[in-house]
């Protein structure tokens, strides 16, 4: 076999076999495929596609490609969550003891951040000492014990993907369908969960831009995860404004502590809710939406799904002071408003810019090993469909001295980032889909 054949084949709309996606997937992480062929190959992906076979194999073939975890000795169905990315999106943090005080238990591996968006794994580092690396059997331990661990990804889980995820985002083909949800699901797969709930989302800040395109996704997948043996759902929710108002490492956590108190911003409460509910129908504990939803509401109002994370965060070694006082998690010594320069309502807020903006405050890293500043964020005063009058703070920046330099540019970006209509303007919906093995269901 050689990849040039392959590469063609898909160039001219043919549909590649299972050995011939193995021999890539193989050859490219061995390193006898280079680079060049490799990405001629996802472009070629790119404007061809892939069947739903050709996808479920390079799924496979890329969870196979490493380390794979086999939670069987966790009792219980375990339900992971992934989200496809965006900008304030700490869901984990609340709806992981969430879900586990309802009984469900959680094994969670997450990410850092990159670029614009930021990772769990980063966010739980902003409480002082908590641990993100737990030898296998500790977070078996823990999570038997407790039903809640968070931790980062095992350095050699994926690594096909890991090569390929990084071709790809230099060659302008990340926002290919089936590239997407082989990449996604070729890491859940790995990390052994029994069923999986998807956050898709849509619109400015995320990678798929339209609802159509998102649902297309989302279908993917579903049938993916379904085609493997896991039950698995997608909730197509809004990412076209940041979630919540806090953007940044610490803000966030104490932004996810506020939610799980009953305190936090509505937009954020409901889609954990929604994501949680469908966590705990898979995972057996709630018959439908309704009754999960009582559920879990009930466990924010007895104070359970807090006194879980502070048990997360003590058998991780975190100190739970900070959660009991989230003033006591890293402040920024700066605080700096951003006000607005005309007046009338928020029509728009490219989530993307002001990710960037946090992001040139030290909030997220612009290459792999940049240092991050767990204090450093953005604070939103205003959404999207609030009234505004000219001078009025729409944002604060929270920094360092150390991140002067990008004060300048992070506050134009925000200046940007929002617009500003004349008139009223309807509140988006914040869940536009649900898809299930059994199909589509709008709202
Ligand atoms: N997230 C992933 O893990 N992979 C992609 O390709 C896009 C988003």
């Amino acid at each position: 076999m050689r990849a040039v054949d392959l590469i063609r084949k898909k160039r001219d709309g043919q549909e590649l076999t299972s050995e011939e996606i193995a021999f890539l997937v193989k050859g490219y992480s061995e390193g006898q495929i280079p680079d060049y062929q490799m990405a001629a190959w996802a472009m070629a992906v790119y404007y061809q596609g892939m069947t739903a076979r050709e996808t479920a194999d390079l799924t496979l073939a890329m969870a196979g490609s490493g380390d794979t975890i086999d939670l069987g000795s966790i009792h219980g169905i375990k339900v992971d969550k992934h989200s496809t990315g965006g900008v304030g999106d700490k869901t984990t943090v609340v709806l992981g003891p969430l879900v586990a005080a309802c009984g469900v238990p959680v094994a969670k591996m997450s990410g850092r951040g990159l670029g614009h968006t930021g990772g769990t794994i980063d966010k739980l580092e902003a409480i002082s000492g908590f641990s993100v690396e737990l030898g296998k059997e500790q977070f078996f331990r823990q999570v038997n014990e407790i039903g809640l661990a968070v931790v980062g990804q095992s350095g050699n889980m994926t690594p096909a993907d890991k090569k390929l995820y990084a071709l790809r985002d230099v060659t302008a083909t990340v926002d290919s369908i089936p590239l997407i949800a082989s990449s996604v699901m070729s890491k859940k797969i790995a990390a052994g969960a029994d069923a999986i709930v998807l956050d898709v989302k849509t619109g400015s800040g995320a990678f798929m831009k339209t609802l159509e395109d998102s649902i297309r996704l989302a279908k993917a997948m579903v049938d993916i995860g379904t085609q493997v043996g896991r039950r698995t759902v997608a909730v197509i929710s809004d990412m076209d404004q940041p979630l919540g108002h806090a953007i940044g490492n610490a803000l966030e956590i104490q932004e996810a502590v506020a939610t799980l108190r009953g305190e936090g911003p509505t937009d954020l409460e409901e889609v954990c809710l929604i994501l949680a509910s469908h966590m705990l129908i898979l995972g057996g504990k709630a018959a439908d939406e309704e009754e999960a939803h009582t559920m879990l509401t009930a466990q924010i109002k007895n104070g359970e799904a807090m006194e879980k994370l502070k048990q997360m965060v003590s058998a991780q070694g975190g100190n739970t002071e900070q959660i009991d006082h989230p003033e006591l998690l890293p402040t920024a010594e700066l605080k700096v408003d951003v006000k607005a320069t005309g007046s009338g309502f928020v029509e728009s807020i490219q989530a993307e810019e002001i990710g960037i903006a946090a992001m040139m405050l030290g909030a997220g890293r612009e290459t792999k090993d940049s240092v991050i500043d767990l204090a450093a964020g953005v604070e939103l005063l205003k959404k999207i469909g609030d009234p505004v009058e000219v001078g009025e703070t729409l944002a604060v920046l929270h920094f360092n001295p150390s991140h002067e330099a990008g004060r300048v540019e992070a506050e134009r970006r925000i200046l940007n980032a929002y617009g500003i209509s004349g008139t009223k303007v309807p509140t988006r919906p914040l869940v536009f889909a649900l898809v299930t093995p059994d199909g589509v269901k709008r709202f």
